[in-house]
């Protein structure tokens, strides 16, 4: 697709994103909690540290692959999860999951995803994760857990930070909430693109495929979905609902939204595999410390006791050097594969991931590193 080869960078997917998408889609992926000072702030925090190169370093083979919650990557960044991505483009999840398969990373599937468990793991070959929400339904939490082992995922990841949900007034303003009750505005950010509303009435609607099941059939399935679902979401979650789910996962396990050091103490006390050091993209509680700063105090506490994923504000490769080099395992990322996605499906995806890797596997060379394990706390100043 020509248009996809002449983004150089996310910013120039994200521009074409907003060309596609109406307008509280865009929003809906772009925006963030009350001011929105954590999904800038994500970004930004990157540049209060700098990079020190090393040259005279044979850099012809420059090896970007590592290895993260029990699989081998191709480069140090994966895809994380986020809701009911089929919004963005009908092809959704599984052109998402085939993207990261093809370049060979981690995908993770949300539990607010459109497309399920099992159809994601039909069309994804390579290393899946399944994101949880503990849900008030206990038994709905289990029933995943045996639904990820059966289809043969590789690690499941806990969300925490979402006890009950950001303020998000991007979403307010169009009335783009859960459930949907769109007002005037949103109806003219709708109508506004036709060829997206098209699609859209020419494909299966998007829903929330995990859970369709828990709808008595006839009801109006998508508003009802949206109303369990939004209940379901359980503020009382603690500490012995992580412990009883990695016993019963028994395979690498994620939790994903710490900044604190000592939360991320009792983490591995309590037998995680990896920490996503995140604050949801600026999505949940904001004026958060960015994932970036959160990052080195987690790792001064555990770091070598279990891998560490710096995930939000990722935007370049130098910012997945810096996070490596204060000693993260990995990075994810979120809203630059949604843009790549809304502007060309799977092959937009694929753009944002050979734009990133590109870009790693450059700064790799030009700061001095063969292999990830090379890139180390002196290249940062
Ligand atoms: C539209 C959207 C939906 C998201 N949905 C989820 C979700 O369902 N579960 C989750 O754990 N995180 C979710 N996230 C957060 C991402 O997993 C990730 O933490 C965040 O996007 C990282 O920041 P970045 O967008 O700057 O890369 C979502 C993010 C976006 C943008």
């Amino acid at each position: 697709m020509p248009h996809l080869d002449k983004a150089l960078n996310i910013e120039d997917l994200r521009k074409i994103a907003r060309r596609k998408l109406p307008e509280p889609l865009f929003n809906y992926i772009d925006g963030g909690a009350d001011s929105e000072s954590n999904v800038c702030g994500n970004t930004h925090a990157y540049d209060a540290v700098k990079l020190v190169p090393e040259y005279l370093v044979d850099v012809a083979n420059v090896d970007t692959s590592t290895r993260v919650l029990g699989r081998d990557i191709s480069m140090p960044l994966f895809l994380g999860p986020t809701g009911m991505t089929r919004l963005f483009h009908h092809d959704g999840e599984t052109a998402v999951s085939r993207a990261a398969a093809d370049i060979g990373t981690y995908y993770a599937l949300s539990t607010v995803g459109a497309t399920s468990i099992e159809d994601v793991a039909k069309a994804c070959s390579g290393p899946k994760c399944f994101q949880i929400y503990v849900m008030k339904d206990r038994g709905l939490t289990h029933e995943f857990i045996q639904r990820c082992k059966d289809a043969n995922y590789d690690s499941l990841m806990l969300t925490v930070d979402i006890p009950v949900a950001g303020y998000r007034e991007r979403e307010l303003r169009y009335g783009f909430t859960l459930p949907p009750k769109l007002n005037l505005a949103g109806v003219i950010g709708f109508a506004a693109r036709p060829g997206w509303v098209y699609r859209a009435l020419t494909h299966p609607r998007a829903t929330l495929a995990n859970v369709s099941h828990k709808i008595p059939e006839g009801s109006s399935q998508s508003t009802s979905l949206m109303e369990y679902i939004a209940n379901q979401f359980d503020p009382s979650v603690s500490w012995d609902d992580l412990a009883w789910m990695i016993e019963e996962w028994g395979g690498p396990f994620v939790i994903k939204g710490l900044l604190s050091p000592t939360d991320a103490r009792r983490a591995v006390d309590t037998g995680v595999t990896a920490i996503s050091v995140s604050n949801h993209g600026g999505r949940q509680l904001d004026s958060t410390l960015s994932a970036f700063e959160a990052l080195g105090p987690i790792v001064d506490e555990v770091g070598g006791e279990c891998e560490i994923i710096c995930d939000g504000g990722i935007r370049r490769g130098t910012h997945v050097m810096k996070a490596l080099a204060r000693g993260a395992t990995a990075c994810s990322i979120g809203r630059p594969y949604l843009y790549g996605l809304a502007a060309g499906g799977q092959a937009g995806v694929t753009r944002v991931l050979e734009l990133l890797r590109d870009e790693i596997e450059r700064d790799m060379a030009l700061l001095g590193c063969r292999n990830v394990a090379e890139i180390d706390r002196k290249h940062l100043a």
